[in-house]
């Protein structure tokens, strides 16, 4: 990125005298290498044989866009910066099929992994089913043997059914004052452990809404969900073949409300940013590291600064990743437009780890430096 002045005016001639070095113009509009608008909301990067892919919910124009008319789309890139358009991996199916994936169900925040003992892509969203609003509170999975799809829809599942979490209280095997209760996603009532939100989905599973995917060193993969109405984050493992959950997860951030979980592990340890619950609008981040993807994780606030600090520069966190071969991470945050969502715009950020806590700054225009 530019570390001062001069750097910045270099960078400037460069421009003036012709240069197309690639940079990154957070919130401007940002085209494929056909020149057409990239589409791939709610996203994550997979980095795969020299080749990074972007698969992101791709939306159309209007109000209608909040709802999922087309699909997960995937773009390939080597350098980060220019785009090239990989298509429709994983389109809806048609209205009427009854699929849970059919045409106007809620299909958000799709992430890729690679699964290196069956070689399989394997792709987890937030799935709401068509014509009941965000109440499914589900998860579906996808598989492909090609990281460009095309992914082959598995089933939809609210995770960990009949488990309880690791680090379960006493109360949750008692009697739910929720049952039967439905919220709408902000805050309660109560406190969800005094609703015992986790004993009346105990039976069916737990509530799983915003949503990311995180491959560990050891090649342990875990699903990272908004759950009990969005109060509380789960971690949950996945099993060995990343298509189901273990039954092994716990329970953070009880009654903090966090949505859009991202996370990277950086100097071995794991570092997370979250939003806050304001449906499309953007409100300020948090952030949490741990020694240990189970924890303890212990907030460390804000990493935005300065005048949008507090709407995370007009954006929310959809992924974390290190840039490959380097120690370098980049956030990657939706601007989302619910009156037009085709146009929602895409903020990625350089992130800087600074003792206890990492820093998300904003930056009109930039680029790693060579
Ligand atoms: C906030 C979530 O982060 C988005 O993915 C989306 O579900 C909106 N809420 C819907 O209001």
């Amino acid at each position: 990125m530019y570390k001062n002045r001069f750097t910045a005016l270099i960078a400037a001639l460069l421009l003036l005298g012709g240069c197309s070095c690639p940079e990154y113009r957070p919130g401007a509009v940002w085209t494929d290498t056909d020149g057409a608008v990239i589409n791939a909301h709610g996203g994550g990067i997979l980095y795969d044989g020299g080749r990074y892919y972007w698969f992101g919910e791709h939306k159309v124009e209007g109000t209608a866009g909040n709802l999922a008319q087309v699909g997960v789309h995937c773009y390939s890139s080597t350098n980060l910066y220019d785009w090239q358009d990989e298509g429709i991996v994983l389109p809806v199916e048609p209205e009427g099929s009854g699929s849970p994936i059919e045409k106007g169900c809620i299909l958000e925040r799709p992430k890729v992994i690679r699964n290196a003992r069956t070689g399989q892509y394997v792709m987890w969203f937030h799935l709401e089913p068509k014509g009941a609003g965000y109440t499914g509170a589900m998860s579906g999975v996808a598989v492909s043997d090609r990281p460009t799809g095309p992914y082959r829809f598995l089933k939809a599942v609210r995770p960990n059914a009949g488990h309880y979490p690791v680090n379960a209280l006493p109360l949750h095997a008692g009697p739910s004052r929720a049952e039967g209760m439905r919220f709408d996603g902000g805050s309660l009532p109560e406190h969800p452990d005094s609703l015992n939100i986790v004993g009346r989905d105990l039976a069916g599973g737990q509530m799983a809404r915003d949503m990311t995917l995180f491959v560990d060193d050891d090649g342990r993969a875990y699903h990272i969900y908004s759950s009990e109405e969005n109060s509380t984050l789960h971690i949950a493992e996945l099993t060995d073949d990343y298509l189901s959950h273990s039954g092994r997860y716990a329970r953070f951030f009880v009654g903090r409300f966090m949505e859009a979980p991202a996370i990277v592990k950086h100097d071995g340890r794991y570092w997370m940013m979250m939003s806050g619950c304001t449906g499309w609008a953007p409100n300020a981040a948090r952030s949490a590291v741990a020694d240990s993807i189970w924890g303890p994780w212990t907030e460390c606030g804000n990493p935005c600064s300065g005048p949008l600090a507090e709407t995370t520069y007009d954006s929310q966190s959809t992924f974390l990743f290190t840039v490959a071969g380097t120690d370098r991470c980049i956030y990657m945050g939706d601007r989302w437009n619910p009156e037009n969502a085709a146009d929602g715009r895409y903020v990625w950020l350089p992130v800087r780890f600074d003792g206890e806590r990492f820093r998300v700054e904003w930056h009109d225009r930039w680029r790693w430096e060579e």
